[in-house]
């Protein structure tokens, strides 16, 4: 973390969990337990027939809510699928966009583009995802894998912009599988992450975008990796589905940095 140059976001993505009953039970726990300090900026992503329900529970808190998908289109015929005016009217803040569980469903690094262009015009914050599998790992070829999902998902986006986007990097084998990168294996493709940035927008844009990390982060592994100076946060699956587990990760956010 770097709080001097850039914000601090630990976001929580619900996946295909909890419905709207257990949405409200959950929110009225985190907020009964929520920490005071003003370090982060929290985010919870919820399945879209949830978000009205968190968003209500969440109003007076400094919590924002987000979708974990959208629509690139504006409206149409696309039956199943929501418009990123429709999250924002709903009032999301954020929207996780090319989740590696996305593009295993067939979602290119075009789509991902797309989709980023309609959040932003809608004034949502996309947290567009980012990594490599198991396999590109061990070929080697993990930064020049990420240096082109960030070139394509950010292609034709201006540089007054790019502080509107948070970038995740989430290594595939350490999703959902306990995994964790290690903190020095997570803060080494963050900051490439930033150095793609520094060469596509300069080195102030680079320097004040938010670069999270995901993958089995948990309250225990939280503050480890937090303390990377290129880790401005989490992405956290499973273990934001527990309030206690999401405050302790808040927490470990609010730790004192250089
Ligand atoms: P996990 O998921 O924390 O359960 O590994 C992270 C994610 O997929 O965003």
């Amino acid at each position: 973390m770097n709080r001097k140059y850039r914000k601090t976001v630990i976001a929580g993505n619900w996946k295909m969990n909890k419905t709207p009953t257990e949405t409200k039970a959950f929110m009225t726990e985190f907020k009964a337990i929520l920490p005071k300090g003003r370090w982060c900026d929290i985010a919870l992503c919820v399945p879209a027939v949830c978000i009205t329900t968190a968003v209500r529970a969440m109003r007076e808190t400094r919590v924002g809510i987000g979708a974990e998908n959208c629509n690139a289109n504006p409206s149409g015929a696309y039956t199943g699928e929501i418009a990123a005016n429709m999250l924002a009217d709903a009032g999301c803040k954020y929207v996780i966009i090319g989740h590696s569980e996305r593009r295993a469903m067939g979602e290119t690094d075009q789509d991902v583009n797309a989709k980023v262009k309609a959040a932003m015009e809608q004034g949502l914050i996309p947290i567009m995802c980012c990594g490599e599998s198991l396999e590109q790992r061990e070929l080697g070829i993990t930064n020049e894998w990420i240096a082109m999902q960030i070139k394509s998902g950010l292609a034709g986006i201006p540089e007054e912009k790019i502080r509107k986007l948070v970038i995740a990097y989430e290594p595939i084998w350490a999703i959902g599988t306990g995994k964790t990168a290690t903190p020095e294996q997570a803060e080494e493709v963050c900051e490439h992450i930033r150095s793609v940035i520094r060469k596509l927008y300069g080195s102030k844009n680079a320097r004040a975008i938010s670069i999270l990390y995901g993958g089995s982060m948990n309250e225990r592994n939280a503050f480890e990796l937090l303390a990377q100076p290129d880790i401005d946060g989490g992405l956290i699956g499973g273990a934001s589905l527990v309030p206690e587990k999401f405050v302790q990760i808040i927490e470990a956010a609010n730790q004192p940095t250089a």
